[in-house]
């Protein structure tokens, strides 16, 4: 990973800006609509950025979106990179050494994923309490960079406990019903095979999606705090007996949209940040 490209990007941000952000947010397919309440919002679409990928599946926007939400200085991704559009692990992390180099120590990243755990239903939101990266390869091979962490980083607290906590108690402050469980990163773009969900709950999966993990390691690997929420915007293969549709997802994460913009403002609002 290269240093001076991470600082130039960086630069550049903050050439647009006026306030350093203090938390950052990666919002998922169709949950791109929390960057639309972010309050006298710099728009910086990916393209401007120097180093920066360029983001190109429906329902992903590609831009940043930095503002202030919930009293906080937040920057949000609206639109992220995934590694089956076939950037390198490396281009799909690069937003978040870009947030750690503009100070940023907080990042609450989110996704669409399908249901594993039999308990689950389309729709529910799940906090992430641990991933399993079954991807094959991790964005911190190659060369490490004692500037931007460790060679081996510690992964036992990979999503921040006092932020689940935080993440929980909001959920019960708000009436609202929301799941836990571990996270399974896959390459996608094809759906898992019913054979395949079946190995993955064997696992100890509760859920399993394309993004989120590469994202969440960088993250670890520059010390940044997580917090990771799903949309289950369906049941992976072969748990219900219909087939899956990136149609279902969308169509589904448009109907938690309000629970999920509730539930995320709520966290954002009494978040502690540095
Ligand atoms: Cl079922 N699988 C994967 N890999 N990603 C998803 C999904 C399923 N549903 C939404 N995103």
């Amino acid at each position: 990973m290269d240093y001076q490209k991470i600082k130039e990007a960086s630069k550049f941000i903050e050439s647009k800006l006026s306030v350093k952000p203090e938390l950052a947010l990666v919002l998922g397919s169709g949950l791109g609509v929390l960057a639309e309440e972010i309050e006298d919002p710099t728009i910086i679409s990916y393209n401007e950025i120097p180093s920066f990928p360029e983001s190109t599946v429906s329902g992903h926007k590609g831009q940043l979106v930095v503002g202030t939400l919930e009293g906080k200085r937040v920057l949000a991704m609206q639109g992220r990179f995934h590694f089956y559009e076939g950037y390198t692990m490396q281009q799909v992390t690069f937003p978040i050494r870009v947030m750690k180099e503009l100070g940023i120590e907080s990042l609450i990243v989110t996704n669409a994923a399908g249901g594993i755990n039999e308990s689950f239903q389309p729709g529910n939101l799940m906090v992430l309490t641990d991933h399993i990266n079954n991807m094959g390869t991790s964005p911190l091979i190659g060369p490490n960079d004692e500037q931007l962490g460790v060679r081996f980083p510690d992964m036992s607290s990979a999503y921040d406990k006092q932020y689940i906590q935080h993440a929980v108690d909001c959920a019960k402050e708000l009436g609202l019903e929301v799941k836990s469980g571990v996270y399974v990163g896959n390459t996608g773009p094809a759906y898992e095979t019913p054979a395949e969900v079946r190995m993955l709950r064997q696992m100890g999966g509760d859920a399993v999606g394309m993004s989120t993990v590469p994202e969440v390691i960088v993250a670890n690997h520059a010390q940044m705090k997580v917090l990771g929420i799903s949309c289950i915007s369906n049941m992976a293969a072969g748990i219900l007996d219909q087939p899956l549709t990136h149609d279902e997802v969308i169509e589904t994460t448009d109907q938690v949209k309000q629970d999920f913009l509730q539930f995320v403002k709520k966290i954002i609002s009494t978040l502690p940040v540095k």
